[in-house]
């Protein structure tokens, strides 16, 4: 099976990455990470990266291409595919366009439920019943390209921040490499 090059953006903890890392090491798992960006020079993602001798990137999103810059690197490292896992920057249309292969992103939500950010917060401040996390394509608006998978739990009455954290999380290491999968079943 030829595996598809791969680049995962990330800003913060890393731990989808992580997750990703170690599911891409099955050899029928469709993808191989070979390319990590982030915008964030502390990000924990880059501990990780250097572990497994994966190139990585930290990009000054300050400077006006900082987007070229990372098609870039794309091109340079024969990169066919990207997972945003938590990375806090908006792609621009342009770049979305440049690229032109497919880009697939992790949510912590219901989608279309609570785009954007603080979504811990918001589903508990509208007492929602159950939440969960969302794979979905990269379209030029956020947050709203076709859904890939969706999973879902039951919050409990006593569930906060930290919990509901917690449970998508563990979620999300589950659904995200079953999207990747999916996204790839007939490639
Ligand atoms: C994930 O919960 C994802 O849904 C959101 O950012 C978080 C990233 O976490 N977009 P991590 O960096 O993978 O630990």
């Amino acid at each position: 099976m030829v595996k598809v090059n791969t680049c995962v953006f990330i800003s913060g903890q890393g731990t989808n990455l992580k997750n990703l890392l170690t599911r891409s090491r099955d050899s029928s798992f469709p993808i191989v990470i070979k390319l990590i960006i982030t915008n964030n020079k502390n990000s924990k993602g880059i501990i990780l990266a250097k572990k497994n001798s994966i190139p990585f990137k930290i990009i000054n999103t300050k400077l006006r291409n900082y987007e070229d810059k990372i098609l870039q690197y794309l091109k340079k490292n024969n990169i066919n595919f990207i997972c945003l896992a938590g990375y806090m920057k908006i792609i621009s249309k342009k770049f979305i366009k440049k690229f032109g292969k497919k880009i697939v992103n992790i949510h912590p939500s219901l989608l279309p439920k609570f785009k954007g950010l603080n979504t811990y917060s918001r589903v508990l401040q509208h007492k929602e019943r159950i939440t969960g996390c969302t794979v979905h394509y990269v379209s030029e608006k956020l947050d709203s390209g076709k859904i890939i998978v969706q999973k879902s739990f039951y919050i409990n009455s006593n569930d906060n921040e930290e919990t509901l954290k917690q449970k998508t999380q563990n979620l999300e290491y589950r659904v995200f490499p079953e999207a990747i999968i999916k996204v790839f079943r007939n490639y």
